[in-house]
């Protein structure tokens, strides 16, 4: 039985220049009809699902359902929630208040995921943000006087043109925030963006290595930890629901363009709104591609999302490397530790984890 549900939320108001994520923009008025195919994929799979651990409404932008319809979807699962469930959504800053908080509350959301990605105005305007910076800090402020069991904040940095001073302003800004859980990714320029079409380079590798060691020293001196490559959590406020994926759990994702992984085979929705909406009318679930996973496909993600932990990776269960014999030469190069068949990377080594990742294993 899965025990872990994604729900994808496509709609935004504009697209971002470096979001390469399934989006829906100038499509609010069929945000109805999304809701009802949305009830009418989870009716069809219901039998799939177990007590749910954790939910996770993600986006586009969740937020811009409005409380009432994302309470109608939280009403649905509400008898499938195990005790204690985590139900997190994420929210753009300029689409949410106290009101709007207060409602997704007592629908039964516990966690919130503020994507913030900086509090530089100059930065917020490259990325093409609908939120100002005071529009961020409010949407934060609303959140923590919600009362949700925890209440994170992602952010971003090797923004093209990000200046240490800018860097350092955001991360004095966010450790001073007393928020719960923080992930700061490091951007990518993925294809067919704003942001790739106009040529933006990422910065240089050493102003990225030194910006990571920063960040990372700075929260954990705040008391954070650094659980995951890109993610800091206060103690007990780690996300389970991405725990869940990084330790190669089953996972359902309703939606359009959702991914779903179930007993060894990993399928994707459909990618079109219409599509969506008219598939789940017409047969109960859209259309889907679906691929095996092959064992070894499944022993190298084991790997490379299990070293990404601060916790150590189980050798029985994730299965061999590509190249055993590479993990004395790391060890002694101190970049992991091995013991008991358990393998976790030094802090060294977590800084450097692409290039311990690609002596372990092969890459397709
Ligand atoms: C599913 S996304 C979008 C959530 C929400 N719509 C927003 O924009 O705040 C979740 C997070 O992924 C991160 N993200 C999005 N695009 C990224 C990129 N190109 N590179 C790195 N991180 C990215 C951002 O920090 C974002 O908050
Ligand atoms: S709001 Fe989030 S999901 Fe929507 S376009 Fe921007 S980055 Fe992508």
């Amino acid at each position: 039985m899965i025990r872990h549900l994604y729900v994808h939320l496509p709609f935004c108001a504009s697209r971002c220049g470096y979001c390469g994520f399934v989006v829906e923009v100038g499509a609010l008025d069929r945000r109805d009809a999304y809701l009802a195919a949305l009830r009418g994929e989870l009716a069809a799979e219901r039998s799939r699902l177990g007590a749910l651990e954790t939910v996770y409404l993600g986006g586009g932008t969740p937020t811009l359902m409005r409380p009432h319809r994302i309470a109608h979807v939280l009403g649905d699962l509400a008898p499938m929630l195990a005790d204690g469930a985590e139900v997190s959504i994420e929210a753009n800053p300029e689409t949410v208040d106290r009101a709007a908080f207060g409602k997704l509350r007592r629908a039964g959301v516990t966690r919130v995921s503020i994507g913030a990605q900086s509090f530089q105005p100059e930065l917020l305007a490259s990325l093409e943000r609908q939120a100002s910076a005071d529009q961020v800090r409010r949407a934060i402020a609303c959140a923590q006087d919600t009362g949700f069991g925890s209440v994170s904040v992602d952010l971003l940095f090797g923004v093209p043109g990000q200046t240490t001073t800018q860097l350092e302003a955001d991360i004095a800004e966010v450790a001073a925030l007393g928020v719960d859980h923080i992930s700061w990714y490091e951007l990518e320029i993925k294809p067919d963006t704003a942001l790739a079409r106009m040529g933006a380079q990422v910065p240089e590798e050493d102003w990225a290595a030194d910006a990571y060691e920063s960040i990372v020293a700075r929260l954990e001196a705040g008391g954070y930890r650094w659980y995951e490559t890109a993610n800091f959590a206060r103690p007990g406020h780690e996300c389970r629901h991405s725990l869940a994926y990084w330790s190669a759990s089953d996972y359902l994702g309703l939606g359009v363009g959702a991914v779903s992984t179930v007993d060894g085979t990993r399928w994707r929705n459909t990618t079109g709104l219409a599509a969506y909406i008219g598939e789940v009318a017409a047969q109960g679930v859209p259309a889907r591609i679906a691929e095996p996973l092959d064992q070894a496909t499944r022993r190298r993600e084991r790997w490379m999302l299990g070293l990404r932990l601060d916790r150590p990776l189980d050798t029985a269960w994730a299965g061999p490397p590509d190249h055993p014999e590479a993990l004395v030469r790391l060890e002694a190069g101190g970049l992991l530790e091995t013991a008991a068949g358990r393998v976790v990377l030094t802090r060294r080594g977590r800084f450097v984890q692409n290039a311990v990742l690609h002596e372990l294993m092969e890459y397709a």
